[in-house]
C-alpha cells in the first residue's frame, strides 16, 4: 500500500526584495499548503506580484529563504520552479497572440512526429485534453490574438496546467472577467484544490475571497501585515489590514449631466462584432454599457476611437460628421480612449513613466514644436499626484510600476490632453479600493469640467455607483437603457444575460 501522501508545502521565510529606491517587502513569512486556496491580497505596490515573482524563480529575494516541504530550494530560474512542480500565472498574459491556443499551451514542447515536423493532430488533442480537465471547450487552432481577455485568461491557466503542478500560483485571475467567468474559473480553482494543488490566489475583489478561499495574507507596503482564516475575519477586519481607514464616496448628487449632444454614433456596425449601434452622448455624462464577455463593448469603443474600421454608420463629434475615422482624427477631434489590455495597447513598456504620461497630450506642453521641460515636470507632477501613482521615480520604465498603478497611467496619460470625450475600457481593472474610489472621483470631476465619458465595465456595481445612464449590450446590439436610480447590480446582470 502506498503511504497518505502528505500534501505539499511551499514556504517563504524572511523574504526581503529591494528595488533601487523601493523596498517591495521586508522579511515577509508566509505558508502555502497542498489542497488549499491561499489568497494574497494588499493594495497596488503592496509586494503581491514580487512575492509571486519570488515564488516563480522569475526573479531573485534580495535576502531570505523559499523552502518547499521543508527543504531549502534554489529557485534561479522559472525553469527550476516549474521543474519542482510550481506553475504562475502572472498579471499580464503572456500569450504569443500569433500563435494558437495548442500552441500557446505547449509552447516549447510541441509533440513531433519525425524529426523537426510537428504532429499537430496530437498537439490539438493534447491541447483539448488539458481544457477539457478543466471542463472547457474551445477551439484549439485559432490564433490566442483573436481571442477575447477572458478566454486568453483561460488559455493561460491551461498552459500553466499543462505542466501537472503541485503550486499554482494566480495573479489576479478575475480582473476582467465577467461574473459568470469567474464562477467557472472558481469551479476550476475548487477542483485543483480537491485535488490537493495548493492555491495562491491574488485578487482585489474582498468579496470573492469568502466563495474562494481558505485564508488570506494581507500585504501593506511590503509588510506582511496579517495571515486570517476566511472563516474567522471580516471584510471590514480585512480593508482595515490593508488600508488603515478609508471612506467609501458616493456619486455626488448634484453631478448632473448636460442636455448637449457631443458625441452621437449612428448606426454603427462591423460585421458580426457589434450592429447598427446608436448612441448619444451628453455634456458632462457618463454613459455605462453593461455587457458579457463577447457582446461587442471593446470592439464598439475601438471602431470609435478608429482603431478598428467599421463597415456602416457614422459618427458625429465635436461638430464633424465621420464615416471613416482614425485615431490620429478622432484626438485631433477630442477623443481619449483608454483600452482594456494596458500590455498590448495602452502603454509602451520599455520607455519611462514620465513618457507615457506625456504621449497623448504632447501638443499642450510643445511651445511651437519644442518641449517645455518645466511645462513637461509640472504636468506630471499633477498627474503622479492626482491619480497617487505610487513611483519612486517617473524616470523609471512602466514597467517596473505594480499592475494597478500601471492601469492608472493608462487613464493618467489623457488627463493632460484637451478633451471632449473620454472611452474608458475597463479602467478599473486590476485596481485596489482605494485607486479605483479616486478613478471615480476622477470621473466625476471630469464630468464636471463638461468632459463625456462611455464608460465600459465588467463590475456591474461599478456602473451602478458611477454612471448616469447605463446601455445594455448584447451580442452586438444595445438592447435596453437603464437609469443607475431604478436598479441593482443584480437586476442588471440579468439584463445582460
Ligand atoms: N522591476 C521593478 N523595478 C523597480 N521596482 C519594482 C519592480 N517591480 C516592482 N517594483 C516595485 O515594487 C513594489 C511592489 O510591486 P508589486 O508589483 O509587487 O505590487 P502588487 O502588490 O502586485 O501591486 P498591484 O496590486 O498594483 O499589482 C512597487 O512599489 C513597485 O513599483
Ligand atoms: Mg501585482
Amino acid at each position: 500500500m502506498n503511504p497518505v501522501p502528505q500534501p505539499i508545502q511551499l514556504e517563504a521565510r524572511g523574504i526581503r526584495k529591494e528595488y533601487p529606491g523601493t523596498v517591495a517587502l521586508k522579511d515577509v513569512r508566509v505558508r502555502f499548503e497542498g489542497g488549499k486556496v491561499h489568497a494574497l491580497i494588499g493594495r497596488n505596490g503592496a509586494g503581491k506580484s514580487t512575492l509571486v515573482r519570488i515564488l516563480a524563480g522569475s526573479t531573485q529575494p534580495t535576502a531570505g529563504q523559499v523552502l518547499l516541504d521543508g527543504e531549502p530550494v534554489e529557485l534561479r530560474s522559472p525553469g527550476d520552479a516549474f521543474q519542482r512542480g510550481i506553475a504562475t500565472v502572472y498579471q499580464e498574459l503572456s500569450l504569443v497572440p500569433g500563435l494558437s491556443v495548442a500552441e500557446n499551451i505547449l509552447l516549447g514542447r510541441m509533440p513531433r512526429s519525425r524529426g523537426p515536423f510537428i504532429d499537430w493532430t496530437s498537439a490539438a488533442d493534447q491541447a483539448r485534453a488539458v481544457l477539457a480537465t478543466m471542463d472547457v471547450e474551445m477551439d484549439v487552432d485559432v490564433p490566442v490574438g483573436r481571442l477575447g481577455f477572458a478566454q486568453q485568461q483561460t488559455v493561460e491557466i491551461a498552459k500553466a496546467m499543462s505542466f501537472r503542478p503541485s503550486v499554482l500560483m494566480l495573479d489576479e485571475p478575475t480582473s476582467g472577467l465577467a461574473r459568470h467567468e469567474t464562477r467557472s474559473l472558481f469551479r476550476l480553482v475548487g477542483q485543483l484544490a480537491e485535488q490537493g494543488v495548493a492555491i495562491l490566489y491574488i485578487s482585489h475583489r474582498l468579496q470573492e475571497l469568502w466563495e474562494i478561499a481558505d485564508r488570506v495574507t494581507v500585504l501593506r507596503d511590503g509588510d506582511h501585515v496579517a495571515t486570517v482564516e476566511m472563516a474567522e475575519t471580516t471584510a471590514e477586519e480585512i480593508v482595515h489590514y490593508m488600508f488603515g481607514e478609508t471612506v467609501q464616496k458616493e456619486r455626488p448628487a448634484d453631478l448632473l449631466a448636460g442636455r448637449e449632444p457631443v458625441l452621437e454614433v449612428r448606426g454603427l456596425s462591423r460585421g458580426e462584432e457589434f450592429q447598427d449601434v446608436d448612441l448619444t452622448l451628453h455634456r458632462g455624462e457618463i454613459l455605462g454599457i453593461a455587457g458579457m464577455l463577447g457582446s461587442g463593448r471593446t470592439e464598439l469603443l475601438k471602431a470609435i476611437f478608429g482603431a478598428l474600421p467599421f463597415d456602416r454608420g457614422e459618427i458625429r463629434l465635436s461638430e464633424t460628421t465621420c464615416r471613416r475615422v482614425s485615431p490620429p482624427d478622432m484626438k485631433d477631434l477630442g477623443l481619449g480612449f483608454a483600452p482594456e489590455d494596458r500590455k498590448q495597447e495602452g502603454l509602451v513598456q520599455t520607455q519611462s513613466i514620465r513618457s507615457n504620461l506625456c504621449l497623448a497630450s504632447l501638443d499642450r506642453i510643445s511651445n511651437r514644436g519644442f518641449l517645455s521641460r518645466r511645462r513637461e515636470r509640472r504636468l506630471i507632477r499633477e498627474q503622479v499626484d492626482r491619480l497617487h501613482i505610487k513611483a519612486p521615480d517617473v524616470e523609471e520604465a512602466v514597467s517596473s510600476l505594480s499592475g494597478g498603478n500601471q492601469q492608472k497611467v493608462v487613464v493618467g496619460k489623457w488627463l493632460g490632453t484637451s478633451l471632449q470625450v473620454l472611452l474608458l475600457d475597463e479602467p478599473t481593472r486590476g485596481i485596489d479600493l482605494q485607486a479605483k474610489q479616486q478613478i471615480f472621483q476622477l470621473m466625476w470631476d471630469l464630468s464636471r469640467q463638461g468632459i463625456a465619458i462611455l464608460f465600459v465595465s465588467s463590475e456591474l456595481e461599478e456602473l451602478v455607483e458611477v454612471c448616469h445612464r447605463i446601455l445594455v449590450m448584447k451580442q452586438g446590439r444595445i438592447r435596453q437603457e437603464i437609469r443607475p436610480e431604478n436598479t441593482t447590480a443584480d437586476q442588471l446582470f440579468v439584463q445582460c444575460m
